[in-house]
């Protein structure tokens, strides 16, 4: 099929890459000509594995190109998708002028009968607004019909997830549009779930919130086990058995982060106020996710008394493993908070030091692990990539001025950690 995925985010790139490789002929636009530019010369925007193989794989077999022109990919294409961003405003809601400038330029250049996907996370009712702008700008009438088709990837497992999805949700009214989509996918052998616009709409919001909702809970629970003298993981073990509650994401932490569950929960909370709902169970799970990592904050607090000249070494910035993301990472407010007492922070990240860098000149980052323990007064944990599970704990020990190791991800085990002689603190243990 001919696609064109406008917008190359995490979403819309690996999306239209893995589109291509599924033996479609697509055209990925973006107006940012530096990404296009940088794309067309095989550099990746974003670390994400093995997608850059993907990128020189399906270019070579001619069936993916960038380009920075609409008119182009909207041309070329039966099926068009929206992937442009959907930031939050000040006060929570999305932010859709992408998305309504992209209708604007699809009808402009819209030649034949088109299914226009909305595959950015955007509110309930988005749908009907895209096919009102796209109908009013289109001067020539032409058919075309509207699919809410969310996007569950995960950053870090982001080319995987697309190629093995748990399900393909397909909102539209329109049987056309469901028998191309469900072409489109065929060779995923996924489960799909066809349904209404609306309905497709909220999917995405109730599932984001679901599972920020399911860390709030692990870690409104690691408070009380460390109270109580309990173990966080082994409850969460024990509760993960039940197959209604399930094995996972019921990590406990210094709370959840990135470009999606911080955003979209504001945004579902926004979404409910809007209709006169309130849902102050979500607003509950934000002030839990908050209230983490500023316990932590106070476990380096209580365990350094007087943070002012202590030099701290920091293993991880990401919001979470495999991923150069910083954004809303709960790292980050740490290293900030952690700075504005006076401290130093030697720290090190896999992939994530090029882009804090540019948001925390003030940090020395290190080139290994063992660099940014060097000479610090403690060592703290912010993500959790198994590089820092194969650690020499040794050799951390010895280099460590003091042997304290502040865990905000419970990577390791605490009697271990006392066997070997440090003063280990982590997260509802
Ligand atoms: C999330 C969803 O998982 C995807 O399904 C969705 O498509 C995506 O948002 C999106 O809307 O685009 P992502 O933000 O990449 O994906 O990351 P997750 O793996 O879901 O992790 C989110 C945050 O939760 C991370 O900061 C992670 O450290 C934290 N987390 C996750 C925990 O603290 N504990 C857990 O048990 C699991």
């Amino acid at each position: 099929m001919n696609l064109c995925v406008i917008g190359t985010g995490y979403v819309g790139l690996v999306t239209g890459v893995c589109l291509a490789d599924m033996g479609n002929d697509v055209i990925c636009i973006d107006n940012n000509e530096t990404k296009i530019d940088k794309l067309n010369k095989d550099i990746m925007p974003i670390y994400e594995p093995g997608l850059k193989e993907l990128v020189i794989k399906n270019k070579k077999q001619k069936q993916l190109r960038f380009s920075k022109s609409i008119a182009d990919g909207v041309k070329h294409a039966d099926v068009i998708f929206i992937s442009v961003d959907t930031p939050p405003r000040p006060n929570g809601e999305a932010d859709l002028r992408s998305v309504a400038n992209v209708c604007r330029e699809i009808a402009l250049y819209m030649d034949r009968y088109k299914v226009v996907v909305d595959k950015s996370t955007v509110p309930v009712e988005t749908g009907e607004k895209v096919a009102e702008t796209i109908r009013r700008y289109n001067k020539r009438n032409i058919d075309f019909d509207v699919v809410s088709n969310p996007e569950f990837l995960r950053e870090g497992s982001a080319v995987h997830d697309t190629m093995h999805p748990d399900r393909i949700v397909i909102g539209t009214n329109s049987p056309r549009a469901v028998n191309i989509m469900e072409e489109l996918y065929r060779p995923l052998k996924a489960p799909v779930i066809v349904t209404d616009i609306k309905s497709a709409e909220i999917i995405k919001h109730a599932s984001n919130s679901f599972l920020a909702m399911k860390i709030s809970y692990v870690n409104a629970l690691s408070i009380i086990c460390e109270r109580a003298g309990a173990d966080v993981t082994k409850v969460a073990a024990g509760m993960g058995w039940d197959k209604r509650i399930g094995k996972t994401f019921l990590n406990a932490g210094i709370g959840y982060g990135g470009a999606c569950f911080p955003k979209d929960v504001k945004a579902f909370i926004k979404i409910a106020e809007k209709l006169n709902c309130g849902f102050e169970l979500l607003e509950a799970v934000e002030e839990i996710n908050d209230r983490q990592w500023r316990h932590f904050l106070k476990k380096i607090e209580e365990t350094l008394w007087v943070i002012h000249d202590k030099t701290i070494g920091v293993l991880g910035v990401s919001f979470k493993p495999n991923t150069d993301d910083i954004r809303s990472a709960p790292s980050i407010n740490i290293i900030k908070a952690l700075l504005a007492e006076g401290a130093r922070i030697r720290a090190y990240d896999p992939q994530a030091m090029e882009k804090a860098k540019e948001i925390l000149p003030e940090v020395v980052f290190c080139p290994d692990p063992y660099a940014a323990a060097e000479g610090a007064d403690a060592l703290i944990i912010l993500t959790e990539w198994d590089e820092f599970r194969n650690l020499d704990l040794k050799k951390v020990s010895k280099l460590l001025t003091h042997p304290i190791i502040l865990d905000g991800r419970n990577i390791f085990d605490p009697a271990e950690m006392e066997a070997l002689g440090f003063i280990y603190k982590s997260m509802g243990r």
